[in-house]
């Protein structure tokens, strides 16, 4: 099999038995999706949404042909890292942790003219996920958040997740104000963290990714982010090297089958694509490790015990590398942007049941995942 291939239906017989059986399960009939916009838009008690254009709908009628390769055009490298815009006198930079994640005050980030936007692109890259406070991100016209977004690839329309009406390439994170589910979450959970790089399972996964904040519960609800490429050179050289060569897969069949089954959309037919366990930044050229646990499902060419104790223990690293992990707290005007490349993340099911968590991320795809050759020293 190709290295960084979707899978066809009609390649099914390579694939082994255990993910066929997962990847081509019949979909139930799909039943539209009714979102009760009276409590969101104050008909009732409830406190209402501050941005109900924000709202999620689930247009059944919402049908997209396969993705179609595309070539992506990497901004990062060809920004000026002095940062002389994003980082222009008066800005104020707070790193949470010395390999990842910032806080930036000071600069309007939809006001950044193009070289702006790429050294955007490349300081994300560089840093992993940036915070910036203060945004008018929320308040600016939805044409004009896209826009801004689409500077740094094509817009991915997300199989399954709600989108404000008519802006289906906003993915819609949203608990309603009395929503009542983390209480049964619980029931037969531990904990609700679920390390995760969105959608890797396109064949051209997204690169510096936008999410920002449109209703916050009082506290709680943080997101954690951990740093792929030192995950990466913390490991031994001998075990960096023998993950060189190795491909894994992604899939994105459990998702649409859970969406479906309970009722939901399938804006497009899932796709399995197998990526290299170890890929490299187009801009910075750093390794970082490429595989999760909510999308990666086996290592090609291992057997399953192998491939699931390989995965299990680099899944381990990544979750237990609190000291190559940054925790963002939501603040009122905050857009966070991170680079999907190079690390994963994780939302927190942690606050006060029953208060609104809204937010909305744009999602630019990048390049198919690529490696470069193995080096004794990362
Ligand atoms: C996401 O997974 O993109 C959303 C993270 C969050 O809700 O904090």
């Amino acid at each position: 099999m190709a290295p960084s291939a979707t899978i066809t239906e009609t390649e099914a017989p390579s694939l082994p038995l255990s993910l066929k059986a997962r990847v081509f399960s019949p979909y139930k009939e799909m039943a539209p999706v009714k979102y009760d916009r009276d409590v969101e838009e104050g008909k009732t008690a409830a406190k209402p949404a501050k941005y109900p254009n924000y709202l999620p709908t689930w247009n059944p009628n919402q049908k997209y042909p396969p993705l179609q390769p595309f070539e992506h055009c990497e901004h990062g490298k060809d920004a000026d890292t002095s940062y002389p815009e994003l980082l222009a006198e008066g800005v104020a930079v707070n790193h949470l942790t010395p390999t990842i994640g910032t806080e930036i005050q000071g600069v309007q980030l939809s006001t950044l003219s193009n070289a702006g936007k790429d050294q955007l692109a490349r300081y994300v890259a560089e840093r992993k996920v940036v915070a910036f406070r203060d945004q008018d991100f929320a308040d600016l016209p939805i044409d004009k958040a896209l826009e801004f977004g689409g500077y740094f690839g094509r817009h991915h329309i997300h199989p399954t997740s709600g989108s404000p009406e008519g802006h289906p390439e906003i993915h819609l994170v949203h608990r309603g104000e009395g929503d009542k589910t983390h209480e049964t979450f619980f029931e037969n959970r531990t904990s609700s963290v679920a390390w995760h790089s969105d959608v890797s399972y396109e064949q051209q996964p997204p690169g510096t990714t936008f999410l920002y904040i449109l209703d916050k519960p009082e506290t709680g609800g943080d997101t954690l982010f951990v740093d792929a490429v030192e995950a990466y050179n913390r490991l031994s050289p001998l075990f960096r090297e023998r993950l060189h060569g190795l491909y894994a897969t992604h899939s994105g069949i459990e998702q649409v089958n859970a969406s479906v089954a309970k009722g939901s959309i399938k804006r497009r037919e899932p796709v399995v694509s197998v990526h290299p366990i170890v890929r490299t930044h187009p801009a910075t050229g750093e390794k970082a490790l490429y595989v999760n646990p909510q999308f990666t499902r086996d290592i090609v060419g291992l057997k399953k015990e192998e491939s699931d104790t390989i995965l299990k223990f680099l899944y381990d690293h990544l979750a237990y590398g609190a000291d190559f992990q940054a925790r963002v707290k939501w603040a009122e005007g905050t857009v966070v942007v991170w680079d999907n490349r190079v690390t994963q993340h994780s939302a927190l099911l942690d606050w006060k049941s029953g208060q609104r968590r809204h937010l909305a991320r744009i999602t630019p795809q990048a390049e198919r995942p690529y490696q470069t050759p193995y080096k004794p020293s990362p």
